[in-house]
């Protein structure tokens, strides 16, 4: 079977190192680079832990790695402050907001490999219009910023890519505002840049994350694989377990972590995964108001006039996940690690 040919771009991130990881490691995907974004944590810090994970798992001499963008297209939203503000645990030169799930740096050693010379957004110009028509899918995790840069600067690389299979979007879950993801959410405008460039877009949104939790009895499973990248899928799913990713029932027992960033990996190769999909119309709200960077999907209330004068929804461009499948998601990352222990030692 031909493997699935992915760029990954990432703001590693607890759960994009995972997201990393499996798709370094699955027999079914041809990781042709890593590309980086300011996120979860700086672009400095987002890249160093991208670093961090691939030699950490041993594939420093085959996964290349290119440092992206800091800021968002429109430059008004970055994570750790807002309109060029800097939150006052930066200015004192301390860890992340998000220290607790998303840590300035993972822990595992400091890396020794280097970043490629070329920035992503050229590097991604010049690796698709090198490669055969419709044959690279894209999967975005975090701010989409390289990816509309890409797309700005050379429209030609759209026929080489076979799909988009991005992490973020939110209809019925939602962080950090009121109504918006946080991938969308911190770079609105480049997602919308995406949803309009005609490419095959599939959401996988919050909601369908939320449904995809990992319990610490998985982590406990994982962790006795006994690798190396299987103790740090382990140790990631902890910390989001202790932190706000970790999610209780009724009686405030743990249920389980959302691991965002690896259920899009899983459904770039597995799309049953996503058991429920609406193909819908899809935009970002780009006022600057409260509604900054909601997912504003066709199905409720996107209503443009028909030709016969009805309301009609706008056409649809995106294949919006809600639901996913947690025992599948769980069997798939378990089945890489398994695979990667028993490879390493034939
Ligand atoms: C997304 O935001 C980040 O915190 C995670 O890495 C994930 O990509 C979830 O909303
Ligand atoms: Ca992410």
């Amino acid at each position: 079977m031909e493997k699935e040919k992915i760029i990954l771009d990432v703001d590693t991130g607890s759960d994009d190192a995972v997201a990393i990881v499996c798709a370094m490691l699955s027999d079914e995907i041809d990781l042709l680079g890593i590309t980086t974004v300011g996120g979860n944590v700086e672009l400095k810090n987002t890249t160093d832990n991208t670093l961090r994970v691939v030699e950490w798992c041993g594939r420093q001499d085959e996964v290349p790695v290119y440092m992206g963008t800091e800021l968002s297209i429109a430059a008004t939203l970055v994570p750790w402050g807002i309109q060029g503000m800097t939150l006052p645990h930066r200015e004192a030169g301390g860890e992340s907001e998000f220290s607790g799930i998303h840590p300035d740096h993972l822990p595992i050693p400091a890396p020794t490999m280097k970043t490629q010379d070329k920035r992503a957004a050229i590097w991604l110009v010049e690796k698709l219009l090198s490669m055969p028509d419709h044959s690279v899918t894209l999967v975005p995790v975090g701010p989409q910023t390289n990816m509309a840069l890409a797309i700005r600067s050379d429209d030609r690389i759209l026929k080489k890519i076979k799909r988009v299979v991005m992490m973020g979007g939110s209809h019925n879950v939602y962080y950090p505002t009121q109504g918006a993801e946080f991938n969308v959410w911190a770079d609105p405008e480049a997602v919308e840049i995406v949803l309009t460039s005609g490419l095959d877009v599939t959401m996988v949104s919050l909601d369908a994350t939320s449904d995809a939790l990992l319990s610490k009895e998985q982590a406990a499973a994982i962790r006795a694989i006994g690798t190396k990248p299987a103790s740090l899928v382990a140790t990631m799913i902890e910390q989001r377990l202790g932190g706000a990713e970790g999610s209780v029932d009724y009686e405030n027992k743990s249920v389980g972590a959302a691991l965002h960033d690896p259920l899009a990996v899983c459904a770039v190769v597995h799309p049953e995964v996503l058991t429920d999909v609406w193909d819908t119309s899809c935009h970002i709200d780009l006022g600057r108001g409260m509604a900054y960077g909601e997912t504003v999907l066709g199905r409720n209330y996107m209503l443009i006039e028909g030709p016969d004068g009805e309301p009609q929804n706008l056409p649809v461009n995106c294949h919006y996940a809600r639901r996913a499948d947690s025992e599948f998601f769980y069997n798939w990352v378990y089945d890489i690690l398994i695979k990667d222990r028993d490879s390493r030692t034939v």
